[in-house]
């Protein structure tokens, strides 16, 4: 098997005889696939089979890191334009495929690939344990590339855009789907964003990769490149057996993002309307014509991603807190606070942040204020406060960046700029990679280097004017070095310096311990859910002041728990999905509406917290979801035969559960849309049987009992 892709398999024999037989075989054992009946509804497999011989080019291309195989020829040509013409069921032999220019088959062996070389890293940590298919969100990037010639491709140019290419799909965590040679018109890469692992924000993830893809054409003018992005549920997990397996995602989601790149021109750039819908808070669109495609009744909305906005605007006004924004006001006026608020996914950490900077601004606070992110690397979050403040873009030269640090500084004078300027060569090549004539950077040991990195961060913070608020935002996504960095920096600049410098935090659960000096007066808050008045204000702010419809109400009231987002994220979804519409004065249900409707960014923001997990860990609670929103230890424990103590205790930590009962180990999920996403992500036919096995386990458990537990049976 040369490739598997997504729905078309390509298999190269060296016997044409063997291949023809092969050819008849499947399309016999295909009849067996016929009229699959399942609970959803009754299936039919067809097939399709082009048989062409000839000769063509096999490349590999990319590193070690991540490596595919590239092939190129008249035949493959061939074979996708008369796949579109055939019926199902059919074999077309279409002969031997001349070619024209045929050079030898070169296989680059230059180049130290291994086969671990063609599986991403994402995957080869969990490669081995994967052993549901799940249900999932996620973003398939389509990549056409033209321009070069099929029969006798320049390697050196395709081999370093595809070097490229992974340079960026690295930096936004994608992951290299396949590279489809199949076509009629140069190749297909398929990227995919949200699995094996979601990250939480893929889909925004795959439009900034998109737009830094489409970026790169300038170094290829020899090439064409067209950009789609489509985003939404698909069936993903391993398919095959122990001789040959592959991680896949299939679904209609991959299709039309695959279609849509179809009906672009070279360099263009379009994303759907779930994209658009789930992106464009951060991102400025331009909407397009809509296009027919195959496969869809529908026509297909576009957008253009035209540029990532500068700040997000929120549209709705803020509520309640007011507590907490007393207690964070009054300590940071004190000032030579550590503040850190502490909450769960979108309960409203930046947006009390946004808040309390409004108003401390307006107290003439110096605000340096960064985010951390997975994408980030150590110090990254460092690098972004002096990056802010002295007005460096990312796309500025060394010298441009070295210029407008120089000008900034020139506006500060004292001796704490001066003890900055002695560390800014050490510095800037750390942080931004800038080279200073005379820098003795070369010569100093990693340690020093640190020690003299995390003096310069320091210096730069002090040096400004006070009252100082450092505020980091999305604590928990900082490297093991910030930690160790924030606390050595609030511990100089709360204890020793004698300017007014307050630290604000903010973080998800998080397992690490973020410790601060004893001295150091720290407040700690955990923002909580809204209250029930509250999330009335909120959905009636959100609704345009319009109610919703009494049932629905109190339905989102249970799923979403008072989480803010969970409820801005529910309406939107249902209003874009023409789920809820305003009827005299009122929201009611279309009936469209299911009550299983999941918002798709819920989905991942959850499901991101999932795959931090081991996978041990995972399928104990995926096991846990299936009990119901409350599970006991030892049910989990009898059903996975083996000791899963410390495992629940992980998932406890990382707030994904929490105890209802610690003398009998009972747990809860921590929030009843976790269960949720993960009962959801199970596939149906897994469910139901673990559906039983639980049943059972139960049953055998508490047999001599089985009233008092009976909310357990399902
Ligand atoms: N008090 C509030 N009043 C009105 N809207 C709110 C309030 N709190 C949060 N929201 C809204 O809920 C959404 C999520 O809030 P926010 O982004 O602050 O969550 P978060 O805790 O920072 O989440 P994350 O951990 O994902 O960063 C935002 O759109 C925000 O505007
Ligand atoms: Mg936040």
């Amino acid at each position: 098997m040369l490739k598997f892709i997504g729905d078309a398999i390509l298999v190269k024999f060296t016997d044409r005889k063997k291949a023809q037989k092969c050819s008849n075989e499947l399309i016999d054992k295909n009849k067996e696939f016929k009229n699959l009946k399942t609970s959803f509804k009754t299936f039919s497999i067809s097939i399709k089979i082009v048989l062409a011989s000839g000769k063509w080019k096999e490349f590999i291309l990319g590193s070690e890191k991540r490596a595919d195989i590239f092939l190129s020829g008249n035949i493959f040509r061939a074979i996708a334009e008369n796949e579109k013409n055939i019926e199902t069921d059919v074999i077309k032999d279409i002969g031997i495929i001349p070619s024209t220019k045929y050079l030898q088959d070169k296989i680059k062996v230059n180049k130290l690939i291994t086969p671990l070389s063609f599986l991403p890293i994402d995957l080869l940590s969990i490669a081995s344990e994967i052993s549901f298919g799940e249900h999932r969100p996620v973003s398939c990037l389509f990549i056409k590339v033209t321009g070069y010639e099929i029969e006798n491709p320049d390697f050196d140019i395709l081999d370093n855009f595809f070097l490229n290419l992974m340079e960026i799909v690295e930096k936004y965590q994608g992951f290299l789907q396949l590279t489809d040679n199949v076509q009629s018109e140069g190749c297909k890469i398929f990227i995919l964003f949200g699995a094996p692992v979601s990250y939480g924000n893929d889909v925004f993830r795959a439009v900034q990769s998109g737009i830094e893809i489409m970026n790169i054409q300038e170094k290829y003018k020899s090439l064409s490149i067209a950009v789609s992005i489509n985003s939404g549920y698909v069936f993903a997990g391993m398919i095959g057996d122990e001789r040959r397996r592959k991680y896949t995602v299939i679904g209609d989601v991959v299709n039309t993002a695959s279609r849509l790149v179809d009906t672009l021109n070279p360099g263009e750039i379009v994303v759907s309307k779930d994209v658009y819908r789930l992106t464009s808070r951060y991102m400025e669109y331009k909407k397009i014509d809509s296009v027919k495609v195959k496969g869809k009744e529908q026509e297909v909305e576009r957008y253009i991603p035209e540029e990532i906005k500068d700040q997000i605007i929120y549209e709705y006004s803020f509520i309640g807190r007011n507590e907490e924004r007393e207690i964070i006001i009054n300590n940071l006026v004190k000032g030579n606070r550590f503040i850190y608020i502490k909450g769960d996914a979108g309960i409203g950490k930046t947006r009390l942040i946004d808040e309390i900077e409004k108003e401390i601004v307006l107290k003439d606070f110096t605000i340096i204020r960064a985010k951390a992110e997975s994408l980030k690397q150590a110090y990254g979050i460092f690098a972004e406060m002096i990056q802010k403040m002295s007005g460096i873009e990312e796309s500025d030269s060394g010298e441009e960046k070295k210029n407008k640090l120089q000008n900034y500084l020139n506006k500060f004078s004292g001796e704490i700029k001066k003890h900055f300027i002695l560390i800014l060569p050490i510095l800037g090549k750390i942080l931004f990679n800038i080279d200073y004539q005379e820098s003795i950077y070369n010569q100093l040991s990693p340690e020093i280097r640190k020690e003299n990195l995390l003096d310069g961060i320091r210096y730069f913070i002090e040096m400004h004017i006070e009252p100082i608020c450092v505020v980091i935002d999305d604590f928990h996504f900082s490297k093991n070095e910030d930690i160790e960095a924030l606390n050595f920096l609030s511990r100089t600049l709360i204890l020793l310096s004698k300017k007014k410098i307050s630290f604000f935090i903010s973080s998800r659960p998080d397992s690490r311990e973020l410790t601060t000096d004893k001295k150091i007066d720290r407040v700690e808050i955990e923002l909580e859910p809204l209250c029930e008045k509250l999330v009335e204000k909120l959905i009636l702010n959100i609704l345009g002041g319009k109610p919703l419809e009494n049932d629905l109400y109190n339905l989102l009231l249970s799923r979403t728990s008072g989480n803010p987002l969970y409820i801005e994220q529910f309406l939107l979804y249902m209003i874009e999905k023409n789920l809820i519409v305003l009827k005299d004065d009122s929201w009611i249900r279309c009936s469209a509406y299911r009550e299983d409707d999941l918002p798709e960014s819920l989905f991942s923001i959850i499901l991101a917290r999932i795959d931090q997990l081991q996978e041990k860990i995972k399928q104990s609670i995926r096991l846990a979801s299936i009990v119901g929103i409350e599970f006991k230890e030892d049910i989990i424990e009898k059903i996975m035969e083996r000791n899963v103590h410390l495992e629940l205790q992980s998932a406890e930590n990382e707030g994904i559960i929490d105890f209802k009962n610690r003398l009998e180990l009972e747990y809860i999920f921590s929030h009843s849309l976790i269960r949720e996403v993960i009962y959801e992500s199970i596939l149906n036919e897994n469910r139901k049987i673990l559906h039983r096995l639980v049943g059972q386990i139960i049953e055998d458990i508490y047999k001599t009992n089985i009233h008092s537990n009976s909310p357990f049976l399902l």
